[in-house]
């Protein structure tokens, strides 16, 4: 499916057009299958949309399971923890139920068992494969997303949906594979900044090589992928309405 692309002025416009989306996709879920199982992504790019979907009042957190993209290896209260940073914007401002949240054990000494179990949980609550409602997705300046890095064996993983990764950086990660990413029903990135120009274009090339940019293997197989982006990232100012 073509990809969507909306160029916004800003980042914060950015945020709040996915704190829409994001609305949008829980009330279709809710309405249509009761639950809205969505996966959260890590890094910064999507603090503020965290932020605004907490403030809006036309989301029933009850119907809501929350998951994740990826997630570093390190313990829920480390600085550097995607479920930490998701609580402290998200979810400790909503009225989400705990055994809502669904997070990956970063901390877990076996980094294997961990993708393993998480699997799992997938199965165990989307079926296989695990199809989630929404997949936010924010994109490196290398062109990576989730824990989905150029040349990473997680890249060629085809009959696992949760596999380990290593980041440039050496940081050992848990990250969604792309059968789970590309079961989903909406996959939404988030792309703000100057400095990821260059991997927004390369993901966004009629042709390239999914190895040096991973972003490219996102291609859902019957669900729909939008580009959220701001003027910086695209290198153009916003389309005239
Ligand atoms: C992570 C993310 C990662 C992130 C990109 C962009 O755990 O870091 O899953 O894929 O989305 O690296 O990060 P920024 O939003 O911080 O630029």
């Amino acid at each position: 499916m073509t990809p969507e692309i909306q160029v916004l002025p800003a980042p914060a416009a950015v945020a709040a057009a996915a704190a829409q989306r994001f609305a949008e996709a829980a009330r279709a879920s809710t309405a249509r299958r009761g639950r809205f199982h969505v996966a959260l992504a890590g890094g910064t790019t999507p603090r503020q949309a965290y932020a605004d979907i907490a403030a809006r009042t036309d989301i029933d957190w009850s119907k809501c399971e929350i998951y994740w993209g990826d997630e570093r290896c390190v313990p829920p209260g480390d600085a550097a923890s995607n479920y930490r940073a998701a609580r402290a914007a998200l979810l400790d401002a909503v009225a989400i139920p705990p055994h809502s949240v669904h997070r990956m054990r970063g901390e877990a000494a076996d980094a294997e068992a961990a993708a393993h179990d998480y699997a799992a949980l997938l199965a165990s609550r989307l079926g296989t494969p695990p199809v989630l409602d929404l997949v936010l997705l924010g994109l490196g300046d290398d062109g990576h997303t989730a824990s989905l890095f150029p040349q990473s064996p997680a890249l060629g993983v085809t009959r696992l949906f949760v596999a380990t990764a290593v980041s440039p950086q050496r940081q050992r990660r848990l990250t969604l594979t792309f059968p789970a990413i590309n079961a989903a029903r909406e996959v939404l990135f988030l792309v703000t900044g100057a400095g990821k120009r260059a991997a927004l274009e390369r993901a966004l090339a009629p042709s390239g090589d999914v190895l040096e940019t991973p972003a490219r293997g996102v291609q859902p197989r019957s669900g729909r992928v939008v580009w959220l982006v701001d003027a910086a990232a695209w290198g153009a100012p916003p389309p005239t309405a």
